[in-house]
């Protein structure tokens, strides 16, 4: 199994990047192979809406980093996508990957649309300053549905709060449990 983290903050050694490395950890006792896309490291520009990936079967026209992730996706059997939440919403990292996804819909990507196409699993972890892992549900679920309305199979949302406290390396309650995401993720049917 070929997972592909997505690390979308700037800060490379932060938290999202912690907790998506630590799911891929599990993902990797389980012998799956990983590989990892940060912003901190990427030169990823927003979409242009120039349409110019449906009128050509070359993807995106944007040549930046993000065509490394195309390249991955491509042979990705699931993706852990790591959304800090910034005013309430993912962060415009986040937001930048999700808009540039909208190449998936080219000729590029028909593969991923076809009848009984086997569908990429997705892991959305979200992480928060806020303790209240209600206070942002409302968003949460309405990113979930999305998600799913772009043929991804959600398996998992976890939500990692509290983290105005303290760094997500310093909680020892984050380590086997985003661990435990990683290797369900590989056993999952
Ligand atoms: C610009 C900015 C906006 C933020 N907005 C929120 C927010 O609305 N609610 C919240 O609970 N935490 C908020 N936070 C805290 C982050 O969600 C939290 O620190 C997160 O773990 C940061 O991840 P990172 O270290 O990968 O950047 C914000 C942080 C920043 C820098």
């Amino acid at each position: 199994m070929n997972i592909i983290g997505i690390i979308a903050s700037q800060r490379k050694e932060g938290n999202t990047a912690f907790i998506v490395n630590k799911i891929l950890e599990g993902a990797k006792e389980q012998s799956a192979e990983t590989s990892i896309f940060g912003f901190a490291d990427l030169d990823i520009k927003p979409c242009r809406g120039c349409w110019g990936c449906h009128k050509s079967d070359r993807g995106c026209v944007i040549k930046d980093d993000m065509q490394k992730i195309y390249d991955a996706l491509e042979h990705a059997d699931a993706i852990v996508l790591g959304l800090p939440i910034y005013m309430g919403q993912m962060s415009a990292q986040g937001k930048i990957f999700t808009d540039r996804l909208f190449a998936r819909f080219s000729p590029r990507f028909s593969p991923f649309f076809k009848e009984n196409a086997v569908k990429q699993k997705l892991i959305l972890s979200f992480n928060q300053g806020n303790p209240d892992a209600d206070l942002f549900k409302t968003y949460i679920d309405y990113t979930k549905q999305m998600f799913e309305m772009l043929e991804f199979d959600v398996k998992e949302v976890p939500v990692v709060t509290g983290l105005r406290n303290g760094p997500a390396h310093e909680r020892e309650d984050l380590r086997t449990s985003l661990k435990d995401f990683g290797s369900a993720l590989v056993v999952y049917p």
